[in-house]
């Protein structure tokens, strides 16, 4: 692909991305709906009703986001809605779902919809949710049906959101449903993942060969705390491995691979991405410690002066670059479906920006095929545990008085999409020098 000097290529597209559950309100029908009723699963006891109340607002959002230049959108569907009981389909939420995609579609804004972002319908956490094998079927007959529903109005479909962080976070950490701590049920889950992502990709291609389907993975870099430490080289490559690289090889390969062999037998065809989906936040520092058995000896640390964001995340473009990178391996055109950063006051996220979208266009320089970025997020909305205390969006939303308020960030960014370059005159900060300390008690993931 050829770059001029600071652009990105032709017809990339930009826009944000968001999921049902944080941004639409209403949704009671699902485990994490069940979740939030618990005390001190949610930070300040928040819950995501009414969240932005961007099931009934969506025209006017969409219109917002248009005229800050945005040309495309990632969302998803909430399953709850579509399929309430097994088998049984709403025509509402399905129209509803019609009025969402025609309505980017009168506004030129290309849809990238998210099948499974997070969220399960009750009866599929009540029959055992991703531990249960038969949910991979029944995910797939959902996929089925909302595609060639849908399918129409879209050309861009991502199957699952995250895997990984479903099962790191369900099933290792236990701070998002079903609250599990427990290895072999983590690495279960995942398989199950995987099965359904292979079946729904073969089935949706067998039906709508014209559809272009993907996965969105969220990947971290992980670097040793101390790079003279081989404990800590070790201990880095393998959360690289098992964090980053076990879905990734698996799809590659179409067979499961290490550690997810110890937890069942399962192939799928060796293409089964049509483009990858990145969502890339920051990186980690890991260093050896004994104490942290259940977290493969790896206790997570931050360079002391990093610059973090609210949920003391670092700010670490390269890595975005050196991601983008390694994706070249893949040889598939690459969807950046989340880049962003929680912070309130707007502080570091103008830097962020910038330095994000110049990492992106050194890594188009050096031969990633990215064609779109979908900054995280529009509206500040509901940040899973951490309720609506992580504001991620580049617009303001309360979710008591519905106000959206631009952030300085959200006009930046609306050049950015507008020129279709960086602007001319920005200067990039160095990078902070490197010493480290552990991660603090807010960094959750
Ligand atoms: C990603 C999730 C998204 C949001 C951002 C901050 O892992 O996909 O829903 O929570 O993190």
């Amino acid at each position: 692909m050829s770059v001029d000097a600071g652009r990105f290529p032709e017809g990339f597209l930009w826009g944000t991305a968001t999921a049902a559950h944080q941004v639409e309100g209403g949704n009671h029908g699902n485990d994490w709906w069940a979740w939030e009723q618990v005390a001190g699963h949610i930070k300040n006891g928040d819950r995501s009703d009414p969240a932005c109340e961007h099931y009934e607002r969506f025209r006017t959002d969409f219109d917002l986001l248009r005229s800050l230049h945005q040309n495309a959108h990632r969302l998803s569907v909430e399953w709850s809605r579509i399929e309430p009981a097994p088998g049984e389909f709403s025509s509402t939420a399905i129209a509803h779902y019609r009025d969402v995609l025609q309505a980017l579609r009168d506004r030129g804004m290309e849809p990238v919809v998210t099948l499974h972002h997070f969220t399960n319908p009750n009866w599929i956490a009540e029959a055992g949710g991703w531990e249960n094998p038969q949910t991979a079927e029944r995910f797939v007959r959902f996929a089925q049906r909302v595609t060639d529903e849908l399918g129409d109005l879209s050309r861009y479909w991502i199957t699952l959101n995250e895997p990984t962080v479903v099962a790191y976070q369900g099933y290792v950490r236990g701070e998002w449903p079903p609250g599990k701590r427990d290895l072999g049920a983590a690495a279960r889950a995942l398989v199950t993942l995987l099965r359904g992502h292979w079946m729904a990709y073969e089935r949706i291609k067998q039906r709508h060969p014209e559809l272009r389907l993907g996965l969105a993975h969220h990947l971290r870099v992980f670097d040793p705390a101390r790079r003279w430490a081989p404990q800590d080289r070790a201990v880095a490559a393998a959360f690289d491995r098992v964090f980053n690289q076990t879905i990734l090889r698996s799809l590659r390969l179409g067979r499961l691979v290490f550690p997810l062999t110890r937890a069942g037998n399962a192939s799928g065809p060796t293409t089964s991405q049509d483009f990858i989906g990145l969502n890339y936040y920051t990186r980690e520092l890991i260093k050896f410690n004994r104490r942290y058995r259940a977290e493969l000896f790896g206790q997570r640390m931050l360079p002391a002066r990093a610059l973090r964001s609210d949920l003391s995340w670092e700010l670490y473009p390269d890595g975005f670059y050196r991601t983008l990178l390694s994706l070249r391996r893949e040889r598939l055109p690459i969807y950046v479906t989340e880049n962003g950063i929680a912070d309130g006051q707007d502080r570091l996220r103008p830097e962020f920006l910038l330095t994000h979208t110049n990492a992106m266009l050194r890594g188009i320089q050096a031969g990633a095929p990215v064609r779109g970025y979908f900054h995280w997020t529009c509206f500040d909305n509901f940040e899973w545990a951490e309720g609506y205390s992580a504001k991620f969006g580049l617009i303001a939303c309360d979710p008591v008085t519905q106000e959206r308020r631009l952030r300085p960030s959200a006009r930046l960014y609306a050049e950015i999409c507008r020129a279709n370059r960086l602007p001319a005159t920005v200067e990039l900060p160095p990078a902070p020098q490197q010493s480290v300390e552990p991660a603090g008690p807010a960094d959750r993931r």
